[in-house]
């Protein structure tokens, strides 16, 4: 198929352009750019081999988008595109829903002038709030995010779910992400955040390549076996498979299907660190802070209905994400050029 990869120069939709080559299909990078680089283009193709159509434009020019679709003959969409900062979100609440949302409905609309009826969204486990029961599961309530940037995902599951139900031919997947880390084995495409990385796992390269001083633990008093906070961390070439799995299953005419994408398995922050110490064989420079506001002591999924649905599932560990990580980190060490 071709397929549309909105924000495919960023961190999943670059690593998914790469496995969707590797299954034939081709790929299709509408991005502004704003927060990615355009050499990235050029890594997707030296890493898959292949060639792909890349259009700089911005997702609210819908008029653009929908002659991108119809010049292109593009058959399904990935929307990754938009911000994702939880911090900036909370700092600049119109920013985000003016920019997620209105992005999000001009996409509907391009691909709905072009008959184009099968959409994946990048949703997040953020939907999930502070999680009703552990491991989650898609039954659980996810309606209640901590912040702006978490409440436009659960907005464009809204919208996307009332657009399904008008538009029946429509297939739509939207896929709750865990936490996702790790680089592609080849070193070539990874995580390359603007300023200082909210997450954990570009923090910690950042502290180990020298560009960041300390790694403060946010908190060592919480109700977990080590007292620090446990999250589900999957591997982002996992993740990339499961959009292309996802992409099968649309194929089949489910309608709206929602599935989480983690391993099942939950980490505690100081489980990365020492797994990220074995993996760079240096102890890391760090200690321990206070709880940061909106942390969840605990959150994994409970990954049966995409293992049951998708035939897939996340095969590579934390400390497959860290090597990876780390690997990309020493060798680019500045990000993308
Ligand atoms: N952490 C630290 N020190 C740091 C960075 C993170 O101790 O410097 C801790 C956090 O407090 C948390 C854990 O590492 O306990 C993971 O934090 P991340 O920021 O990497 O991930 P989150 O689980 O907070 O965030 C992820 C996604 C968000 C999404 C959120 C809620 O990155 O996009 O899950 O589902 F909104």
């Amino acid at each position: 198929m071709k397929i549309l990869l909105t924000g495919g120069t960023g961190y999943i939709g670059s690593h998914t352009a790469v496995e969707l080559l590797a299954e034939n299909h081709e790929v299709v990078i509408v991005d502004n750019l704003r927060n990615s680089k355009r050499s990235v283009v050029e890594r997707i193709e030296e890493v898959s081999g292949k060639q792909i159509s890349f259009y700089e434009a911005h997702l609210e020019d819908t008029e653009t988008v929908s002659r991108i679709c119809a010049d292109e003959q593009v058959e399904a969409a990935i929307h990754f595109a938009g911000l994702k900062s939880v911090g900036e979100s909370v700092a600049d609440p119109l920013l985000y829903y003016q920019l997620n949302l209105t992005t999000s409905i001009s996409l509907c609309q391009a691909l709905f002038e072009n008959d184009i009826n099968m959409l994946v969204f990048s949703s997040s486990a953020t939907v999930y709030g502070n999680p009703e029961r552990i491991p989650l599961d898609e039954k659980c309530r996810a309606t209640e995010a901590a912040n702006p940037y978490g409440r436009t995902k659960i907005i464009i599951e809204r919208i996307l779910r009332d657009l399904q139900q008008a538009n029946p031919a429509m297939n739509i997947a939207l896929l709750r992400y865990f936490n996702p880390a790790g680089a592609h084995p080849s070193a070539r495409l990874g995580e390359d955040p603007t300023g200082v990385p909210n997450n954990l796992v570009p923090f910690l390269t950042q502290v180990a390549i020298g560009m960041r001083e300390q790694l403060v633990i946010n908190g060592d008093d919480y109700e977990t076996a080590d007292g620090t906070c446990i999250r589900d961390y999957i591997h982002v070439q996992d993740l990339a498979k499961g959009h292309v799995a996802s992409l099968e299953k649309l194929k089949t005419n489910p309608g709206l299907v929602t599935y989480n994408l983690g391993t099942g398995r939950g980490h505690s922050v100081s489980e990365v660190v020492q797994a990220f110490e074995r993996a760079t064989n240096q102890p890391l420079n760090k200690r321990i802070g206070p709880r940061r506001p909106g942390d969840v002591p605990s959150t994994y999924t409970d990954p049966a209905l995409a293992e049951n649905e998708l035939n897939w599932r996340a095969e590579l560990t934390i400390e497959d994400i860290c090597r990876d990580a780390w690997r990309w980190q020493e060798e680019n060490p500045e990000g993308y050029p």
